[in-house]
């Protein structure tokens, strides 16, 4: 397809829609595993090192194992949830609405029809002796992270966002992590291979999703050197 040819309005407001579904998921309609293997393929898409594709899916619709899922995610979420919500200021109402939000979604959790956890073959230990291997010799930790988690994130937003364009949605966490060999033994995941979080996927109530609240561009974006601004003019004659 052409550039010319292609949707760019559609585009644009698919990537700029993608929410963290939580309160607006549909926990009675189920989910077509047809549906889930179309944004999987979607996903195989994205970008990954050396294109080695060491991500892995496991997908669970189970209900016993999605409640026993659900109630490990609990039970490390919430204190999380609680200590976010005390430690910040009432007035901060963006960040409250989070909490509030991911607490409703550990709270149902179970009835979510179907959850994702995205895996990674390796890990960030492993990544880091690969790096020693290739000749690093700097503390590598931000690397192998950054190699691992590149790895999966970039596919799993892919998935997130062809889901959100079939009328399904879903929210990116991570915080059952705080018990991941739990659900290892759980799931029957070999040693060796990574959690990297888990996606909870429905389709949504209501029609569509609006831009969500973002510091402005200005704030986040330089030129040329640390905090020097991105001016509109730089901005367009580089694209
Ligand atoms: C690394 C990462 C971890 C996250 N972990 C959780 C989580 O454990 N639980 C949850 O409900 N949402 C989680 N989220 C979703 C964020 O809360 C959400 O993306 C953010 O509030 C922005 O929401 P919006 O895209 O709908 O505007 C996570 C997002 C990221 C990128």
């Amino acid at each position: 397809m052409r550039v010319d040819d292609l949707d760019r309005a559609s585009i644009d407001h698919v990537l700029t829609t993608t929410r963290a579904v939580r309160r607006r998921l549909d926990l009675d309609r189920p989910v077509p595993l047809d549906v889930v293997r179309e944004c999987l393929e979607i996903a195989l898409q994205a970008p990954n090192g050396f294109n080695f594709q060491r991500w892995r899916w496991l997908v669970i619709t189970d209900p016993h194992t999605r409640a026993a899922v659900a109630e490990i995610y609990r039970r490390v979420e919430l204190p999380a949830v609680e200590a976010l919500a005390s430690q910040v200021p009432a007035d901060d109402t963006d960040t409250q609405k989070v909490a509030a939000s991911s607490r409703y979604l550990g709270d149902h959790l179970e009835q979510v029809p179907l959850h994702v956890i995205p895996c990674h073959d390796g890990g960030v230990q492993e990544d880091r002796e690969l790096f020693t291997h290739l000749g690093y010799d700097t503390d590598l930790d931000n690397m192998a992270a950054a190699s691992t988690y590149g790895e999966i994130w970039p596919a799993a937003w892919s998935f997130m966002l062809a889901l959100r364009s079939r009328g399904l949605g879903s929210s990116l966490t991570m915080i059952h992590l705080g018990a991941e060999p739990e659900v290892a033994r759980l799931l029957g995941i070999p040693a060796g291979i990574s959690q990297a979080g888990l996606i909870p996927v429905a389709y949504f109530h209501g029609d569509d999703f609006r831009p969500g609240p973002r510091h402005p561009l200005d704030e986040v974006a330089f030129h040329d050197r640390w905090g020097q601004p991105l001016t509109r003019q730089a901005a367009s004659t580089t694209a």
